[in-house]
């Protein structure tokens, strides 16, 4: 396969010695103008490019700013005058690959465009695993509307660097941790390890040691061999600090020594190790509020928010509910082995007009439990608020097995008792009211069984 190559020079001298020494080996393709190239390549984009800087009427550098907008990737090499030197250095700070000096020397001419060559097959052989990564390992991020295609446009466009540190702002159940997974699998370390850290899981005086880990014998209890922290194992990947609003003063104040410099130590020791990671984090409070109220280091917060993006709630986004209901219709028909083909008008309409509290995570649950309990081919109304999942319900007579535990809590006691009762009244009418036959049922001793059900149908 034969490399295309655009030159963009005003010189016919240039152009024809260049086609000269380049057409063998190269499909060239020559302009006089910076306008005529860059309408081309909204057509055809070539694999590399040799750009004059001193076009006449717009700049080879000019001519350089738009197209790295729209393809990063691709190679631009600057032909100069040795008087442009200046405009040399802009030009690299713009992404250029290289330069040559005019008159062109055929030899560095030569080495340069194969040193492009070689890193534009790089890219090439970089671009077909990610694509296959992404395929096999990439979770998907449902969306249609606006606001979630501006937010993946933005992932996008962040995702490319490996070390800008990135939060992630957004309610409760919004895809803040998938949308962490989709930075890390889009980005350059996507084949390194996506280790993610819940914050708020930790009591104060263990965060340290799970994010640092510490040396052997560091405390009385500490293992013999020492122990890897979070961020040594995040070590050429992503670490994902989750809920890092809940980080204790303490924990922040070393996690910053740490984004200052990728060095850290581990408790108990003296060795430094350094660690190469990228930084992205999330909660779903109010961090600037939290930062004025001093309940969250100000320095900490500019370092993990060198780029902020926002995911907007779901009754926000209201395009975005159908398309992710008939997502997670697929992913439980294919866990319950079910074949329910959608939903009824009415369980749509429903949808489409609910409140939700809990975000995507409130929808998933909400179809994860219609789609168990249904037996119809389409989903109906009545199999969605079946029972509520609304997040302001939880601690009502009425919450589900099957909702995740969200940062409110549940009452657990009642959420057993509920689904025993359920269960027994279930087993007892099964058995036409024979209470031996409903404790077998529930592989319960008839004794028990009765204890229970005296004490629960009271209730
Ligand atoms: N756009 C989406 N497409 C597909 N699945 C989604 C989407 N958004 C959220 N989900 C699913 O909803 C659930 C909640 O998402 P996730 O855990 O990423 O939310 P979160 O913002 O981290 O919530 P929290 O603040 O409570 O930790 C997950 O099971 C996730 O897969
Ligand atoms: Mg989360």
């Amino acid at each position: 396969m034969k490399y295309s190559i655009a030159i963009v020079d005003d010189e016919a001298l240039i152009r024809d010695a260049l086609d000269i020494t380049l057409s063998d080996q190269y499909d060239l393709y020559l302009f006089e103008t910076a306008e005529s190239f860059l309408a081309a390549i909204e057509r055809t984009v070539p694999d590399l490019v040799l750009m004059d800087i001193g076009l006449p009427l717009m700049t080879g550098i000019e001519a350089l700013e738009i197209v790295k907008q729209k393809h990063s990737d691709l190679p631009v090499i600057m032909i100069t005058a040795y008087e442009d030197i200046n405009m040399v250095i802009q030009s690299m700070k713009i992404g250029a690959f290289d330069f040559v000096l005019k008159p062109l020397n055929p030899d560095i001419l030569e080495l340069t465009i194969k040193k492009a060559v070689a890193s534009i097959a790089l890219i090439k052989e970089v671009k077909i695993l990610q694509e296959k990564y992404l395929q096999e390992n990439h979770p998907c991020f449902i969306g249609e509307s606006k606001n979630i295609e501006n937010v993946m446009d933005f992932i996008h466009m962040v995702s490319k660097s490996a070390d800008t540190p990135i939060m992630i702002l957004g309610e409760t159940g919004t895809g803040k941790e998938l949308i962490a997974k989709a930075i890390h699998a889009r980005s350059p370390v996507f084949k390194g390890p996506f280790i993610a850290v819940n914050c708020s899981a930790f009591p104060e005086d263990l965060i340290e040691s799970e994010l640092f880990g510490y040396e052997s014998g560091a405390f009385s209890g500490a293992s013999k061999q020492g122990k890897k922290g979070f961020i040594e194992a995040s070590d050429g990947g992503t670490l994902f600090l989750d809920e890092v609003a809940d980080l204790s003063l303490a924990g922040q104040a070393k996690l910053l020594r740490f984004l200052e410099n990728g060095e850290f130590y581990k408790i108990g020791g003296t060795k430094k190790y350094t660690v190469q990671t990228r930084v992205v984090s999330a909660t779903n409070k109010k961090i600037e509020a939290l930062v004025n109220a001093e309940k969250f280091r100000k320095d900490l917060y500019f370092r993990l928010c060198v780029i902020k993006a926002e995911i907007p709630s779901l009754n926000e986004r209201k395009e975005d509910i159908l398309p992710l209901a008939k997502h997670f219709l697929h992913e439980f028909n294919q866990k319950f082995s079910k074949t329910i083909k959608g939903f009824s008008e009415a369980a749509a309409d429903h949808l489409m007009s609910y409140e939700f509290t809990g975000n995507a995570r409130e929808l998933k649950n909400m179809i994860e439990r219609a789609v168990l309990i249904s037996k119809t081919d389409l989903l109906e109304l009545d199999k969605l608020k079946g029972v509520s999942t609304s997040f302001k319900d939880r601690n009502a007579a009425n919450i589900s097995p099957y909702s995740d535990l969200g940062p409110e809590g549940i009452n657990l006691s009642q959420l057993l008792e509920n689904t025993e009762k359920k269960f027994m009244e279930q087993a007892l009418s099964l058995s036409k009211g024979n209470e031996s036959k409903a404790a077998r049922l529930l592989q319960m001793n008839h004794h028990t069984f009765r204890y229970r059900w005296k004490k629960i149908s009271n209730k």
